[in-house]
């Protein structure tokens, strides 16, 4: 298949969505990062229920709040309540709430009334204090260290916010509810846990003994639009040259592997790369907690299992990677790897599957090469280090890194390819990088992206399936 324009390649998908913008020409002056989304500083959202929540809850509304509660589940048939549907429920807490400050000649107007019939309807389908900013689209991550001591990020940017949790118990009572809805279990004899919401949030929560100040949480909220590559180049993560080679390189079956440290967005980069994944293949993708939305009509997806209470029944990434040789793939896409499954599929990638996928968690490119190596070590196969080395350097072409700056901006700090090895040394050059020039009076980070000259090496493979690059796009230390 032809794809002789430049941008062929990175409009495949966007443009069926959105219009997106004519190419900016990127090759202009130095970039300046922004610290927060676009979107954000220029049209604040009017519902920002994660703030606004708390002030208007003033200690008498707190106060009505708790008290009604208790009479609701005294008085009330709460297991029938429970059963109606959402609209219907809200309905009759209305009338019950609405009766009750009456006789008890509460002074409440009609916002506090209707805030606090939400508060209760959250607290009896929902997740209590918790549910206005999971509805928060702007919210990434909440980060609760006992209850009293809440942050959520916000654009880039973590900030501590007050969630009204009564007390610990209250707090428990949240975590119970979501654990027990997944069919999982947390107690003292099992104080960590890890579950997929049913909203597709990552979950996770280790309460006390190992919670020292009380139960530790931390979400990572789905989020139903998943950034697309062309967004990112928009927040300028990556300039659109580096943009094109990627999604060529993907599209083409070059073996790529995002690195990157905690939240520093690989998840994000993945899942906007394989965008690039022609729509005739077969995708089986394997995760802890499955976030990935691949686009493509052939998606297989899977997710590893935890052992049961009585410790049996794990199914770990290793026996999905095997499993899914068995399924007949194109590629295989392995959310992050971590252990031991890393041996079988540097197998997979040098055996037919090229173009697979993975994210690492790893400082460096060259970091990442080390971390696969101890990997592979752990699957306790007979093998050199030279061997090992042979292996990935054979399975893997790209390594792009991700990185998360001191201003909380996420930014593609390199791009490096593998070429082989020499004696037993794994040979990467980098054919792009990111270097901060300095931080502005706003605190944001500056810098920008430039070529190193390097010309990758696959760019004759990429010609002979009739993706053709310009060859301004690897010009040395051109500012891009
Ligand atoms: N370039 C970007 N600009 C703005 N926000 C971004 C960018 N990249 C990622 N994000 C946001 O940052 C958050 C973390 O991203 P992501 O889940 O991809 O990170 P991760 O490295 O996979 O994290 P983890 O280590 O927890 O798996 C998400 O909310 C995502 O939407
Ligand atoms: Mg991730």
């Amino acid at each position: 298949m032809a794809m002789s324009s430049r941008f062929s390649a990175l409009r495949k998908r966007s443009e069926t969505k959105e219009k997106q913008e004519e190419a900016a020409p990127v090759e202009t002056s130095t970039v300046v990062i922004p610290s927060v989304k676009k979107g954000e500083t220029e049209e604040p959202k009017a519902e920002q229920p994660v703030v606004e929540n708390q002030p208007a809850t003033s200690d008498r509304v707190a106060d009505a709040r708790v008290r009604l509660h208790r009479l609701l589940i005294e008085e009330i048939n709460l297991v029938a309540l429970e059963k109606l549907p959402k609209d219907e429920m809200r309905r009759q807490i209305f009338d019950f709430v609405s009766e009750k400050t009456r006789e008890e000649r509460m002074a409440i107007n009609v916002a506090e009334l209707d805030s606090l019939v939400d508060d209760i309807v959250d607290e009896m389908v929902g997740l209590g204090p918790l549910e206005p900013i999971m509805r928060d689209p702007d919210v990434a991550d909440i980060l609760i260290n006992g209850h009293r001591s809440c942050f959520v990020e916000k654009g880039g940017k973590l900030q501590q916010i007050s969630i009204p949790f009564k007390d610990e118990a209250h707090l428990m009572r949240v975590i119970n509810k979501i654990v027990a809805a997944v069919g999982r279990r947390v107690d003292e004899s099992q104080p960590l846990v890890d579950a997929r919401m049913a909203d597709g949030s990552r979950f996770n929560a280790a309460i006390r003994p190992i919670g020292v100040d009380g139960p530790l949480v931390s979400i990572r909220k789905f989020s139903a639009d998943k950034l697309a590559l062309h967004k990112l180049v928009e927040f300028q993560a990556l300039t659109q040259s580096m943009a094109e080679v990627l999604a060529a390189a993907v599209h083409a079956r070059k073996t790529t592997i995002i690195s990157g440290g905690t939240g520093t967005g690989k998840t994000t980069m993945l899942n906007a790369l394989s965008a690039f994944i022609p729509e005739d293949e077969r995708l089986i993708t394997i995760e802890d907690a499955a976030e990935l939305q691949l686009q493509q009509p052939h998606v297989g997806r899977m997710e590893t299992r935890p052992p049961n209470i009585e410790g049996r029944g794990e199914v770990k990434q290793r026996e999905l990677v095997k499993n899914a040789l068995r399924m007949r793939p194109d590629r295989i896409i392995i959310g992050e790897v971590r252990g031991e499954e890393a041996f079988d599929m540097l197998q997979a990638m040098n055996t037919g599957h090229e173009g697979s996928m993975t994210t690492i968690h790893a400082n460096s490119p060259r970091d990442s090469i080390s971390r696969l190596e101890q990997m592979i070590g752990m699957a306790g196969m007979p093998m050199t280090q030279s061997s090992i080395r042979n292996q990935i350097s054979s399975a893997i072409r790209l390594i792009v890194q991700v990185q998360r700056l001191a201003d909380g901006s996420r930014r593609l700090t390199s791009i490096s390819e593998l070429t082989g090895t020499e004696g037993d040394v794994i040979q990467i050059q980098e054919i792009y990088r990111f270097r901060k020039t300095h931080i502005d009076t706003d605190n944001r980070v500056v810098g920008e992206f430039r070529a190193t000259g390097i010309r990758p090496r696959f760019l004759e493979e990429l010609a002979e399936v009739g993706i053709s690059m310009s060859a301004e796009s690897f010009e040395p230390n051109r500012v891009l």
